[in-house]
């Protein structure tokens, strides 16, 4: 299938500086100032994410990997959408659920605390604004399972799971989900982890905390010490993604 929606659905131009950072930039570049203007980066997800996520899930339907497909920490939509649009396509009998608290971040562990990068209530989109952006681009809605991981994983997740995207981006939130997702995840399936970021290969000074989420990484690498499976690094410009295939 074509993945040009992702594309038309969202504004990706956040790369491309403005008629005015253009020109700022050039009098930087007169007055031998070493910066450069750009307009910000998006705050979930890149547009390379948004392709990893695309040939992730994309290869599990056409390989008619059994199981439904779960967003964990679907925020306002935005991921939910795009896979959406690819079951739609290719495997409308397909159960799609999307889970968040619409609250935003819980309240941090010790260990979360420790990156100093986020805070209980960050990035809180409620369900509300799921819905409008569902109704605007006339999609079926999922199923959607409002609440702390805490309370709906596993209790709401699908028996078989063929693929799941896992963005919690905590390190307790992945510790969390991470046992459920993967005693479920059927032969072949696949989890895509969100903000998998790994300093020593993709070393990105002066980056945001963020885009980093290191947590993240450390729940991941900690559950997979003892399993047959590998993570694999997925470029994504100022994010980065992990996924890895169940055996
Ligand atoms: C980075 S956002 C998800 C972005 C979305 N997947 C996308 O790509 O557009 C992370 C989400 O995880 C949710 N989240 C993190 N930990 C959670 C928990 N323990 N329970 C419920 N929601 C949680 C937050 O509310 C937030 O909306």
């Amino acid at each position: 299938m074509d993945n040009a929606f992702i594309a038309t659905t969202f504004d990706w131009d956040h790369r491309t500086p403005t008629d005015r950072q253009r020109t700022a930039n050039k009098v930087f570049r007169k007055l031998r100032i070493r910066a450069q203007l750009t307009p910000p980066p998006p705050n979930m997800a890149s547009v390379e994410a948004r392709m990893n996520l695309f040939f992730l899930l994309e290869q599990v339907l056409v390989n008619k990997i059994p199981g439904d497909i779960v967003d964990l920490g679907c925020n306002s939509g935005d991921s939910t959408i795009v896979m959406r649009k690819i079951l739609d396509e290719l495997a409308p009998e397909r159960q799609l659920h999307a889970f968040d608290s619409f609250e935003g971040l819980p309240e941090l562990s010790e260990n979360d605390k420790q990156d100093r990068v986020y805070q209980k209530g960050y990035m809180a989109a409620g369900l509300e604004l799921f819905k409008r952006k569902f109704e605007a681009l006339g999609l079926k809605m999922p199923h959607v399972h409002k609440g702390w991981f805490e309370e709906t994983v596993p209790k709401d997740l699908p028996e078989k799971i063929a693929f799941v995207l896992i963005d919690g981006d905590l390190y307790e939130s992945t510790k969390h989900v991470l046992p459920h997702v993967y005693g479920r995840m059927t032969p072949g399936a696949i989890a895509m982890v969100a903000v998998y970021y790994d300093e020593k290969i993709l070393p990105r000074k002066g980056l945001l905390g963020g885009f980093r989420s290191p947590g993240v990484k450390r729940a991941t690498d900690e559950f997979f010490k003892d399993k047959p499976e590998k993570v694999s690094l997925l470029y994504a410009n100022e994010y980065s993604n992990g996924y890895f295939r169940k055996q």
